[in-house]
């Protein structure tokens, strides 16, 4: 296979992406918890949910617009939170997504993990919607300094993401010798090795880390270090109002898995629930997102908005989560895979393939706007 732009579909850029990284960099996106049941179950689960269709619908004009955030959002879906991407890419990181994002019209979400400065990530896609994800610090004064920032730079939504007080066993990460930043040590060096061009860019490029908290002694910690011990568990509902306070703004809570926690969420100052298991990265065996979205949905009723996550590939798997009743879909891997595949042109031709797979689906549902799509069209398979 050629280039990113070449690729048919996201299993395309996943294997240029697999080709291009170093082992332990790739594994640490392809990866998920100990066996890995909830990471394939999120994509294979899709599956199970099947079409039929409406005939005999002129949809020679299909509308893909959602809101996300109350933000306008050209597609269906948007680009999720992730740390560190400059892994995935040494030179671009996160600015090659957002400039992606922006030129697809669809909103971007910025990890508190981001390997480049929040303000020059904004200054890059200045015409669409951010969002700032936050992973608490024990120290307050650091996350109101941190949401200051944010909202000086343009941010306009605040994402709680609460289903990681500590990260989930990864066991592909020990095995590998992996850490952010990636060390060569006498167990990395020949998977760093035999990825020279990377290695180059990475030699070339400034160390790889949370770049939005350089002044904060992290004590020597790797990221996953900072997010085992920097980070605070005593974090409960309370906290999560004072933070939506302190926002003051559209404000998610994400990694919601029950429609009791969704009714809390909503009492508590959130205007969005985000339904995630983060990519079968946490809990193994937690359960598919697309069964829980329809509880959910009825939780919180047709007021408040409802984001859905992982093991999205396809935009089927797009508009299943939309038909049980999600009002936009967040994408995590399939913007990666692209990113380490071709830099911002690998996370175009993603954004790129999940927008014709919608748009064409839809025509073929009979469904020529997504906000009309429900369940009605879906069945689950049984045998
Ligand atoms: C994540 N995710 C994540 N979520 C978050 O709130 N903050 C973060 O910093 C990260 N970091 C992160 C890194 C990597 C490499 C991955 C793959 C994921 C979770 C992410 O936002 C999203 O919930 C999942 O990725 C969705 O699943 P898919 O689309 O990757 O299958
Ligand atoms: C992860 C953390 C950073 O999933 O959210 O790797």
């Amino acid at each position: 296979m050629a280039g990113a732009a070449s690729a048919i579909n996201i299993d395309d850029l996943r294997s240029l992406a697999k080709a291009r990284l170093p082992r332990m960099v790739f594994d640490y996106i392809d990866g998920g918890a100990e066996d890995e049941i909830t990471l394939r179950r999120s994509v294979d689960r899709f599956a199970d949910y099947e079409w039929v269709w409406n005939a005999l619908v002129d949809v020679s004009k299909i509308k893909t617009a959602t809101k996300v955030l109350g933000q306008p959002n050209a597609q269906p879906y948007f680009v999720s939170p992730t740390a560190a991407s400059r892994l995935f890419h040494p030179m671009q990181g996160e600015l090659a997504t957002a400039r992606a994002a922006q030129a697809a019209g669809i909103a971007y979400s910025v990890s508190t993990l981001a390997s480049h400065k929040i303000e020059t990530i904004a200054a890059a896609a200045p015409d669409i919607p951010k969002f700032i994800q936050v992973y608490v610090w024990k120290d307050r004064g650091i996350v109101r300094d941190f949401l200051a920032r944010a909202k000086a730079a343009g941010y306009v939504g605040c994402i709680l993401t609460v289903d990681a007080v500590s990260a989930g066993y990864r066991e592909r990460d020990p095995r590998n010798g992996f850490s952010i930043p990636p060390s060569v040590n006498w167990k990395t060096a020949t998977q760093a090795l035999a990825r020279p061009g990377y290695l180059a860019d990475l030699a070339r490029s400034p160390e790889i880390g949370p770049a939005n908290f350089e002044g904060v002694d992290t004590g020597g910690r790797d990221v996953m270090g900072v997010i085992n011990e920097l980070f605070d568990r005593t974090m409960t509902w309370k906290d999560a109002e004072w933070m939506a306070k302190e926002w003051g703004g559209p404000f998610a809570i994400k990694g919601i898995s029950t429609a009791e926690d969704a009714r809390r969420a909503v009492g508590s100052g959130a205007s969005t629930v985000w339904l995630s298991n983060h990519g079968g990265r946490q809990i193994d065996t937690s359960v598919p997102v697309v069964d829980l979205v329809p509880e959910v949905r009825e939780a919180v009723l047709d007021e408040i908005e409802v984001i859905a996550d992982g093991g999205v590939r396809r935009g089927s798997h797009v508009l299943k989560l939309i038909a049980r009743g999600a009002t936009s879909v967040a994408l995590g891997r399939a913007c990666l895979y692209g990113l380490a595949a071709g830099g911002e042109a690998g996370v175009a031709r993603a954004l790129e393939i999940m927008s014709v797979d919608v748009a064409r689906l839809l025509g073929l549902l009979g469904v020529p706007d997504v906000s009309d799509l429900d369940q009605s069209l879906l069945r689950l398979r049984t045998r």
